[in-house]
């Protein structure tokens, strides 16, 4: 097996403190995400939105990597081949763990854009809706988040490595929202092994290949010892 491409989502980081979205008590049943999460909630009300990533990037800066996190690392660094990893996340606990080729495709926390010229610049821990962007001191800046009904980044590059890759592996995500929930599809459609880990089977079983139940912190590890192995 010469080149693995691995999606992560929410679930990776749950073991860390960070909140899944939509699991019993998750971000969305404590939020509306059209008010927090799309751009018209933004332009209704851009200080709602920073409370809420503001509370994100605070938890995200006070909770560390878990060890599925550092079995990644792991496999990035000990593999003999190419290891991509793909994150829906937005938290920077991959990179924090020691991976270093991590694609954002839903952007991070700890990135700030202004909506107005698009200069980009690492926020701060709570960013201030009247803080003028450093470029050109418009006060538009916004977390570098893709909200829903936005183009998520790295897509060109994403479908590329899916379509040349000798294993897709999805850890910790429901599957639920596109095109992240497409990848599977993707590799499929081009002879790509497909293996899910999630604490529960998320999708209908059959698209992946191979399913491990369990909590990332324990599955993780003990599938890259054995690709590693
Ligand atoms: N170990 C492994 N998997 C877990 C764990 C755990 N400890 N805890 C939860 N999970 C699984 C859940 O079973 C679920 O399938 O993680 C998944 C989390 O699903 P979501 O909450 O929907 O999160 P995610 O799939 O990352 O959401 C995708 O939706 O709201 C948008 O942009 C946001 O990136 C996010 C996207």
């Amino acid at each position: 097996m010469k080149r693995i491409v691995i999606l992560t989502g929410a679930g990776i980081s749950a073991e860390s403190g960070l909140g899944t979205f939509r699991d019993v008590g998750g971000l969305w049943s404590q939020y509306d995400l059209e008010e927090v999460a799309t751009p018209q909630g933004f332009a209704r009300n851009p200080a709602l939105v920073h409370d809420f990533y503001n509370a994100r990037r605070a938890n995200m800066l006070d909770a560390a990597p878990n060890a599925a996190h550092a079995a990644l690392a792991r496999l990035e660094a000990e593999y003999p081949g190419e290891v991509l990893l793909v994150t829906q996340n937005v938290d920077d606990l991959h990179e924090r763990a020691g991976s270093k080729n991590v694609l954002h495709m839903h952007g991070a926390l700890s990135g700030a854009v202004c909506a107005a010229c698009d200069h980009r610049w690492p926020a701060p821990r709570a960013m201030d809706p009247a803080a003028p962007c450093p470029a050109c001191t418009a006060p538009r800046a916004r977390p570098d988040i893709v909200w829903f009904g936005e183009m998520p980044f790295h897509m060109d590059e994403i479908g590329h490595a899916l379509a040349r890759a000798d294993l897709f592996v999805s850890i910790g995500t429901s599957g639920e929202v596109y095109p992240a929930a497409g990848f599977v599809d993707e590799a499929r459609a081009c002879g790509v092994e497909t293996l899910e880990i999630n604490l529960e089977p998320s999708l209908v079983p059959g698209l992946f290949d191979r399913v491990i139940a369990g909590p990332a912190t324990q599955a993780v590890p003990d599938w890259v010892a054995e690709v590693l192995a």
